[in-house]
This record gives structure tokens, sequence and C-alpha cells, in this order.
């Protein structure tokens, strides 16, 4: 199984400036198209329940799972369901479905619990010419993982994707 943490972020370092924000309002047409590509070759994604509510709907053409601790509505099988499973238990589940890529699709809690239970490979870090000064962070906690920069992808004279591995 290979699981990957893909986010935009500004220039400065913020995935969002508040908890509604929805992240296409500021980020480009290049990294929507990069971010469904990558998803849609994964076929499912995985987020918290506050990133679900800024999007609304499942994503087209993938399994959305969605973290949350309450009962959401819209549910079915094939295309939107909730979990509250242990990160590794959901991965495990996942493969038994035949999945063999997982994206990671945030916020920032969802971010924090994936990295931390070391249970993500790639990270696409996508780098947009945009400054909030304050926001979200990628992560919300201390991280101890060490990555190094496997390939840059230029998405447009704009916006770079940094593609990341995690070391062992
Ligand atoms: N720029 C980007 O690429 C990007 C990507 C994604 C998100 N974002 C932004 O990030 C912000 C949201 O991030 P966030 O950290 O505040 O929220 P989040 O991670 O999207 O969602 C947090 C919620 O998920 C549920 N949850 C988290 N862990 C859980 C667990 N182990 N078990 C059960 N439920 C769990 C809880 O919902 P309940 O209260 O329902 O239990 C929790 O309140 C938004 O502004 C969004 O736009 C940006």
């Amino acid at each position: 199984m290979h699981t990957f943490l893909i986010a935009a972020l500004t220039a400065d370092g913020f995935i969002a400036k508040d908890k509604n924000q929805n992240s296409t309002r500021w980020t480009s047409k290049e990294d929507a198209a990069f971010f469904s590509e990558k998803t849609k070759e994964a076929g499912v994604v995985v987020m918290g329940r506050t990133t679900y509510e800024t999007i609304g709907r499942p994503l087209p053409g993938r399994l959305t799972i969605v973290y949350t601790s309450r009962p959401l509505e819209g549910c079915s099988p094939e295309t939107l369901r909730t979990t509250e499973l242990p990160p590794a238990e959901l991965l495990a589940s996942l493969e038994d479905e035949g999945y063999a890529n997982v994206a990671i699709c945030g916020g920032a809690s969802l971010y924090t619990q994936w990295i931390q239970k070391e249970l993500i490979n790639t990270l696409y870090l996508t780098i947009e010419p945009v400054l909030f000064g304050t926001g979200i962070q990628l992560f919300t906690e201390e991280i101890r993982t060490q990555i190094r920069l496997k390939e840059r992808h230029l998405l447009s004279d704009q916006t770079t994707v940094l593609e990341y591995e995690v070391q062992p």
C-alpha cells in the first residue's frame, strides 16, 4: 500500500486562512488538475470532516472517506463513507478491498495524525504564489519525520509541486 499526503501551500506556508475556507478559492487551475489526476489514480481520498464541509460533496470518480464522530448525510459504500478507525486499520481494510494507493487530503488534523503514525510514504506539496500571513499550517504538532526531495513538478511558471519521499 502506498499512502500519499497531498496539499497546497501558500508561499508563506499555510494551507488555509481559516477553517471554513475552500482551498480551490486560492489555488490554481493547474493544481486542481494535478490533484484530480493523482487522487483519481488512487481511487480513494481520506479527509477530515471540516475539510469535507468546505467541499460539500464526495469527489466524483473517487471513494471519499471522511473522518468524523458524527453522522453524515449522503453516505453510500461506493462513494462516501465515514470512519473513526485508527489509520493503520483503515489502510488494511482498503487494501483488502483492492486499493493500492490512498490519498490523504487534509486538513491539518488529518495530515498530523497520519504522518505521526508513520503511514505516509510520499508528500506532494504544491506551492502557490499567495501570502496569508496567518492561518492554518500543514501540521498542528511537532513532526519528526525525515523527508527527501524526489522531484519538482513545474505545473506552470507560477506553481510548483515538490514531491518528497519519507525516509525510513
Ligand atoms: N490547502 C490544502 O491543500 C488543504 C487541504 C485540506 C484542507 N485544507 C484546509 O484545512 C482546514 C481544515 O483543517 P482542520 O485541521 O481544521 O480539520 P480537518 O482535519 O479537515 O477535520 C477535523 C475534523 O475531522 C474529524 N476527525 C479528525 N480526526 C478524527 C479521528 N481520529 N476520528 C474521528 N474524527 C476525526 C473531526 O470531526 P467531528 O467533529 O465531526 O468528529 C474533526 O473536527 C480547512 O480550512 C481546509 O480548507 C487545506
